[in-house]
């Protein structure tokens, strides 16, 4: 774990050296920021990652992103939340996340602008800054604080835009407040520390999700897909995450 760290925090001063320059942005959809320090981030990780595990396939967000399986793979997301890292607003990480055989391994989401590093290893528990985490009692979905996302995709399909609202329109009134904090990992990470009881979100791909997923099973959440069972991460499916014990409620709310 400390060698996986150590590289991740090198990439993280690629990261903050970036958040306070001027930066070229450009777009790869309606929506979709791409900046010059996603692709440095990117790089560093990748060329450090084969250097250290050499036996692992790499997927990530700006270079190889066609791969859909698992076996012994890393999956990186150099600057999750590019549309805060350009616009100045600290929640944005670097997300890591390692499986083996086909099994989540690591997990790690590191915010470098608020120094906070999420991490989890498997059967290990879940850690902020070496600090055990874990996620909220709360059971009473009126009290809980939910986050969501807006994909993309939003800006062009209708459907994607009418599921948005339309599930606001629902949760909204039945919990105590929604925030929409514009970073999948760092989403998770709030479950997983306890801030929102839960997190629900369309369309998000595997690199925004898997890190943070696996630090939040590991902190004692639960993730899933819209009917309760397993998340396919390939499938840019409706993610549903929670503390556990708000999840049906969530689920009823949105099917
Ligand atoms: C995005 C963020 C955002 C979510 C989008 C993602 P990116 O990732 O996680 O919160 O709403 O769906 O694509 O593009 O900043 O890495």
């Amino acid at each position: 774990m400390d060698d996986i760290k150590k590289i991740i925090l090198e990439a993280g001063e690629i990261f903050k050296k970036g958040f306070y320059d001027l930066k070229d942005v450009s777009f790869k959809g309606k929506k979709d920021l791409v900046t010059q320090y996603d692709v440095a981030v990117e790089d560093f990780l990748k060329s450090a990652f084969k250097d250290k595990m050499p036996e692992f396939t790499i997927i990530a967000e700006e270079s190889s992103n066609d791969i859909v399986e698992i076996n012994n793979t890393i999956i990186i997301d150099p600057i999750d939340g590019t549309t805060n890292f350009v616009n100045g607003l600290p929640h944005c990480a670097i997300s890591v996340a390692i499986y083996k055989n086909g099994e989540e391994y690591i997990g790690a989401v590191y915010l470098p602008i608020l120094n906070e590093f999420f991490y989890a290893k498997k059967g290990q528990g879940a850690f902020l800054n070496d600090e055990k985490i874990s996620v909220s009692d709360e059971d009473d979905f009126q009290k809980s604080l939910i986050a969501t996302g807006f994909p993309y995709t939003c800006g062009e399909s209708k459907d994607d835009l009418e599921f948005i609202v339309d599930r606001i329109k629902k949760v909204l009134p039945n919990c105590q407040d929604i925030r929409r904090l514009g970073s999948a990992s760092v989403d998770l990470c709030m479950v997983a520390k306890g801030v929102f009881e839960a997190y629900y979100e369309i369309g998000l791909a595997s690199w925004d999700l898997a890190g943070g997923m696996i630090i939040l099973k590991e902190a004692g959440g639960l993730v899933s897909d819209i009917d309760g069972g397993e998340l396919n991460i390939f499938e840019h499916n409706c993610l549903v995450s929670s503390n556990g014990k708000v999840h049906q409620k969530l689920i009823d709310i949105i099917k």
